[in-house]
């Protein structure tokens, strides 16, 4: 164990950290930090680290932006939290208004929960007890497709594809069906990405053509299999699906929690493909980092399944008590403001194009790349055939020593960066993970 700091000492008596097996943490310990700005985090000794994953995906504008921190403070001196049941208050109300507008069309309903894996929940317990409603109690699976995350709580989990998080689970699991679907670095049609018409849809097909009188929904996180790898895939594919489920009376489950706003370019990703969902899932990026939110819009007509006399046993129960927290919703309105004030969106763009020419020079000669792919401001390098064990984790820990955080996803390292990136910010980034990935090898010469 190294030298460790008065925190870190107690850190590690009483904090079972996320996502980790606290037994590293006698390599690495945990890093304290102290404050944030902008791109970078810095911890108690004074070491800077570029965010260059968004603190798991969920800060958009930087750390401690200066707008949303006004807009907090603001609230908490107005109104902290009040139950959300027969009471309301304006920031949920603005809120309500705002999403809806910036979201797909026809999403018009808000349910609010927590985090990620919880929307997940309601969208599947919704899906189906709008089913039950409407006399079709046998429709009860749910269908996902191979690689998928959609969280970890157990529901999420049997709608997940994931092995690692999901095996010791599988007693407790109720299994949704897994369906093969894009793979397309690994595309077994020999088609590229310019030439796909997600022939990969086959497979979706056909399951649902012989089974769509037992579905209740499809769930897909559109246009990128985050956890997966950044596996981006064809918006055809998600077009091929909206006609099916709808044809089918099978709801389109969208899972936004990642690649919403902005992320891959567009406000959702679904926009890619131009089509809405009949539940779509936010999170993460929709209170910018700040505050544990998120909100599952639904149609009217979904709505309106569950719109009757109490007595008829159609409510939706499901609650949170935080449900609709004035801060987070004040916060979730300010982003949504700075995305109009701030032309979020078109400096989503120009920022992704710099970084796509770039990764390309940058990567040109660069060793064990199997590809680099990008959607707006996400960028994935992926290597392959790499010595060692847990590659990726190692060249995570060089590159912290080198004030990055690029935490990989098994042999993947990505970028996700907060859209305050400058552009010589981005060639830090890639300068960085070169030198991280050159010192790593060095180890096997
Ligand atoms: C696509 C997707 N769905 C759901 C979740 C779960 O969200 P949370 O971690 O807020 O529970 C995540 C988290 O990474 C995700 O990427």
């Amino acid at each position: 164990m190294n030298k460790l700091s008065e925190l870190q000492k107690k850190d590690l008596e009483h904090i079972f950290h996320p996502c980790s097996q606290m037994k590293d943490y006698e390599n690495l310990p945990p890093i304290v930090i102290t404050k944030g700005e902008g791109m970078y985090v810095e911890d108690e000794f004074g070491n800077r680290y570029m965010d260059c994953v968004s603190s798991w995906w969920v800060n958009l504008f930087g750390h401690c932006n200066a707008r949303i921190n006004k807009v907090i403070k603001e609230q908490i001196d107005k109104l902290e939290h009040i139950i959300f049941a027969n009471f309301s208050h304006e920031a949920g109300i603005e809120l309500g208004e705002r999403l809806t507008k910036v979201a797909p069309e026809g999403l018009n309903k808000l349910i609010f929960t927590d985090n990620g894996s919880s929307s997940t929940e309601v969208a599947i317990k919704l899906s189906f007890q709008s089913h039950v409603q409407s006399g079709n109690p046998q429709k009860k699976t749910f269908v996902s497709l191979e690689g998928a995350y959609h969280g970890e709580t157990i529901g999420a989990l049997g709608v997940g594809n994931m092995d690692r998080f999901t095996d010791v689970y599988k007693p407790l699991i109720r299994e949704g069906k897994k369906v093969k679907g894009p793979d397309c670095f690994n595309c077994t049609y020999n088609k590229n990405r310019e030439t796909c018409d997600a022939e990969c849809f086959e497979h979706m097909e056909k399951y649902l053509l012989e089974n769509h009188n037992e579905v209740s929904g499809v769930i897909i996180e559109s246009m990128v299999q985050g956890v997966a790898g950044m596996r981006i895939y064809s918006p055809k594919y998600i077009q091929k699906l909206r006609k099916l489920t709808k044809d089918l009376n099978i709801h389109l489950i969208a899972d936004e929690i990642a690649m919403g706003f902005g992320r891959t370019g567009k406000m959702f990703a679904i926009e890619h493909a131009g089509v809405s969902p009949d539940i779509m899932c936010v999170g993460k990026g929709l209170t910018a980092g700040y505050f544990p939110m998120s909100i599952v819009l639904i149609t009217d007509e979904l709505y309106n399944n569950f719109y009757d006399d109490y007595s008829a046993g159609k409510s939706f129960l499901h609650s949170h008590s935080y449900s609709g927290n004035p801060i987070g919703c004040r916060i979730a309105v300010e982003t949504l403001k700075i995305f109009e004030d701030e032309n979020i969106l078109e400096m989503i763009e120009e920022k992704g194009n710099f970084l796509r020419t770039l990764a390309k020079e940058k990567l040109k000669e660069t060793p064990y790349l199997g590809e680099y792919r990008q959607i707006g401001l996400i960028g994935a390098i992926e290597l392959v055939g790499l010595p060692g064990e847990r590659a990726g984790y190692e060249i995570y820990k060089i590159a912290l020593k080198k004030g990055a955080i690029l935490r990989p996803l098994g042999n993947i390292v990505y970028f996700m960066p907060p859209y305050i990136i400058k552009e010589e910010e981005m060639e830090k980034m890639l300068d960085i993970f070169n030198e991280s990935l050159k010192e790593y090898l060095e180890r096997f010469q």
